[in-house]
């Protein structure tokens, strides 16, 4: 852990200098600016699927792209679980209570599926999550059920990131590089971030959602 955080924070050192050097041309509305990627591999995502199923029944990673694929009347990712049916990748290794974390990822959702969570900030107190990406009927993207992040997300793909800033217990969710939506944190002593597809309980009879270039990213100090 010490070795990371030396690498983070000569990694993020350089980045300062870079900046001060080239902001002119920097884009600077990237929300990945000011933090730095850590290292994922196949290690880091555990695959959540209906716990009856071989996992090639739910998911493949073909080309870079992972797509996880889940079905209204599938079985929970546990045998005691009483929650609706899921495939999602959990991101492992990076759970965190503290500091800046964002979520990178590119995502597709073809047309179809309707009521279904495509992306989570897990942990919060008393609730489970602190942050739902859910896609609607008709291929409204919203947080949770309330706010209208796009009007029309269906068969294209878009990029999501979701900053978390634990400190100010605040997140801050993007779009196509587009701040699209602020939120308050809702409380919680652990996080990690999620995506796939995990039923809600009006849920498409087949839901799926594509992913490509997932990162977690740190915000330097
Ligand atoms: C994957 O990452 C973990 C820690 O993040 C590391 O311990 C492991 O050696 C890596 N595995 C490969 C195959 O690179
Ligand atoms: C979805 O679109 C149909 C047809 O335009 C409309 O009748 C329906 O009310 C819409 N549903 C929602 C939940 O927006
Ligand atoms: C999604 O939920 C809405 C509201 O509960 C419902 O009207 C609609 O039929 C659902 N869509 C699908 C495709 O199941």
């Amino acid at each position: 852990m010490g070795v990371l955080t030396n690498r983070i924070a000569l990694a993020c050192t350089t980045i300062f200098l870079v900046l001060t050097q080239w902001s002119s041309s920097w884009p600077v509305n990237d929300p990945t600016l000011g933090f730095l990627e850590l290292p994922l591999n196949t290690s880091n995502l555990d695959i959540q699927r209906p716990y009856d199923l071989a996992l090639s029944e739910r998911y493949s990673f073909i080309e870079g792209v992972h797509k996880l694929w889940v079905y209204f009347t599938d079985k929970p990712h546990s045998p005691d679980s009483r929650t609706h049916a899921r495939t999602e990748i959990r991101i492992r290794g990076y759970d965190y209570s503290s500091g800046v974390w964002q979520f990178e990822g590119y995502g597709y959702v073809p047309s179809g599926t309707a009521n279904v969570t495509i992306m989570q900030v897990f942990g919060a107190s008393p609730h489970a999550t602190t942050l739902m990406l859910i896609v609607g009927s008709n291929g409204t993207l919203t947080y949770y059920r309330t706010a209208v992040l796009d009007p029309y997300i269906y068969d294209r793909w878009f990029r999501v990131n979701v900053i978390h800033d634990v400190y100010a217990s605040h997140l801050k969710v993007y779009i196509d590089g587009v701040l699209k939506f602020e939120a308050p944190g809702r409380g919680g002593t652990f996080h990690y971030f999620k995506c796939g597809v995990y039923s809600q309980p009006d849920g498409s009879y087949y839901m799926e959602s594509r992913w490509k270039g997932i990162k977690v990213l740190k915000k330097c100090d």
